[in-house]
């Protein structure tokens, strides 16, 4: 079983890291980005309740996220493991983990975060291009679409997402920062956290990530 929580500022890496992992150790990939972006999509009460938040660069409540996490975990793929990628965010969200696991006689058993500087994580998040269709992420320089603006698995235009503007990239950076950061200590102090720089390429991080996955420390 492999039950792992992907930790890092905005633009990290988490996302590009999950879908690999997701393929090599065949469990699902448990996005609260991604569910909130697909309910502001098709303006569901979630959706209309979250999406001014998310455009504002802020974090949705505690409750929302963890009612969607705590359902999403009951489901039977994540019976083999999950992988959670952008939940926790806060210290509440993490103890509302704990307790949920505990009451499935789980456990989390490693928490990998993506050490990015915030130079580095702004080039990352300005420069992100995805697509509104499949959800596959792109980047400018580092990682361009075979044609410019185009998805390259279904054709459709690429977009900048409303909340990678520079001015919502700072707000998700001190929320961040306020918020967020006080999580590395708390699963430290569990025995949980593992550090990964994750300033390589993609395949570089990769490697490093499932090295300390399978390897320990
Ligand atoms: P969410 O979607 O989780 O956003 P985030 O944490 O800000 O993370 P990102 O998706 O921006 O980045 P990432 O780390 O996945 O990086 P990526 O792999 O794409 O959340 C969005 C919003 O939803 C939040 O602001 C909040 O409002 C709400 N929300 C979500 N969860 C919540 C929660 N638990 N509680 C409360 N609110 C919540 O990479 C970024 C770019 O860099 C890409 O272009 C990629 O191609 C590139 N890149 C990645 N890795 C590399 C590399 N190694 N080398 C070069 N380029 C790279």
């Amino acid at each position: 079983m492999v039950n792992v929580i992907l930790l890092g500022a905005p633009g990290a890496g988490k996302g590009t890291q999950a879908k690999r992992l997701v393929e090599k150790y065949g469990i699902p990939q448990i996005s609260t980005g991604d569910i909130l972006r697909e309910a502001v999509r098709n303006g569901t009460p979630l959706g209309l309740q979250a999406g001014p938040l998310m455009s504002a660069g802020k974090l949705v409540p505690d409750d929302l996220v963890v009612g969607i996490v705590r359902e999403r975990l009951k489901q039977a793929d994540c019976g083999a493991g999950f992988l959670l990628d952008g939940f926790p965010r806060t210290v509440p969200q993490a103890e509302a983990l704990e307790r949920a696991l505990a009451e499935m006689g789980r456990v989390v058993d490693a928490v990998v975060e993506l050490e990015v500087p915030a130079d580095l994580i702004r080039a990352r998040v300005l420069g992100r291009r995805s697509c509104p269709s499949c959800g596959a992420v792109y980047h400018l320089t580092d990682s361009p679409p075979s044609q410019p603006g185009i998805c390259d698995r279904d054709g459709t235009a690429l977009i900048t997402r409303d909340d990678d503007r520079p001015e919502k990239v700072e707000k998700r950076l001190s929320e961040f920062a306020a918020l967020t950061r006080s999580l590395s200590p708390w699963f430290d102090a569990r025995g949980l956290l593992r550090r990964v720089d994750g300033t390589g390429s993609p395949e570089g991080v990769f490697r490093s990530v499932v090295q300390v996955l399978e390897g320990g420390r």
